[in-house]
């Protein structure tokens, strides 16, 4: 049956800046065809000014958008848009989700649970202790979720050692020297590299991980290329690995079902249809 002018679809999308290269709307396009929801997820290139970002998202609320991701240069102006700040975004001080209602327009943050999600995939319990690699954003992100599984003794290395030191005291961290840390990976449970080395473009991350537990997590938060050289490494020694993209499909999770209403699962033909495109 052809579907009336009243039957208006659900639009949802992510804002960014660039945001052409995205992998979010194959994601949300993927999960809106298996559940035969009516929906649009669009992505919306908005220049790097709040200025420019508060006026988009009132224009998308004038529209009917259900809600969109935010990312690069928009995490911590989402928060400053916002009317109502979850508890999971104020503590990153960074949002990548906000829903619109009549309530006013929420924040909220599935980097954490993403990353969070993807580990237990690996390990359900995945251990104690972890070297987080980096201090930025991505790297307070993957702290919380390190803390949400339950890990106790995070060490984090960084080349700007104030950064690190920043991290480590809001978050009661052990700093590692970052000229060290292939000495720092003893008896982890779990390695992450959050910093831009080892990605498409930018030097190699040099690390010997011959020194890590054989069960030990090796994660990448960056998903071009689909293995870093770390996690090529990794997977040659035998570890469990979790890659950017394992990141980026779980973190799609919670606006899908929020803003579609629909089941959004995580499986091979998703991660299949992602690798295609890459
Ligand atoms: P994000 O929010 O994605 O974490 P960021 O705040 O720019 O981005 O952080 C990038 C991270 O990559 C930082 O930990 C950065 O180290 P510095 O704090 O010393 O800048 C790290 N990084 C980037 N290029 C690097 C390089 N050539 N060598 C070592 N670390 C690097």
């Amino acid at each position: 049956m052809a579907k009336t002018l009243e039957q208006t679809p659900i639009l949802a999308g992510v804002v960014g800046h660039p945001v052409s290269h995205s992998l979010s709307p194959i994601i949300h396009t993927i999960w809106a065809q298996r559940a035969g929801i009516d929906g649009y997820y669009i992505p919306i290139a908005v220049p790097p000014d709040y200025d420019d970002f508060a006026r988009v998202m009132e224009s998308l609320r004038n529209v009917g958008f259900a809600g969109v991701n935010v990312t690069i240069p928009h995490k911590e102006h989402a928060l400053r848009y916002a009317d109502i700040v979850s508890d999971a975004a104020r503590q990153p001080g960074a949002a990548n989700m906000l829903t619109f209602s009549e309530d006013g327009c929420l924040a909220e943050n599935s980097d954490i649970t993403g990353f969070a999600e993807a580990v237990r995939e690996k390990n359900s319990a995945p251990g104690t202790s972890a070297l987080v690699l980096g201090a930025g954003g991505a790297a307070r992100g993957v702290v919380l979720a390190l803390k949400s599984l339950g890990l106790t003794d995070i060490r984090i290395a960084n080349r700007t050692m104030e950064r690190a030191k920043d991290l480590a005291g809001a978050f009661d961290l052990a700093v590692m020297d970052w000229k060290k840390k292939s000495e720092a990976i003893d008896n982890i449970d779990l390695l992450v590299n959050t910093t831009s080395l080892g990605m498409s473009g930018q030097p190699p991350l040099e690390i010997d991980i011959s020194g890590l537990n054989p069960a030990a997590i090796v994660a990448d938060i960056v998903y071009t290329p689909l293995k870093t050289a770390l996690l090529e490494d990794a997977e040659s020694k035998g570890h469990p690995i979790v890659d950017g993209l394992a990141m980026l499909m779980h973190q799609a999770v919670p606006g899908f079902q929020k803003w579609f209403g629909g089941h959004a699962q995580v499986d091979e033909a998703l991660r299949a249809a992602l690798v295609s495109e890459l």
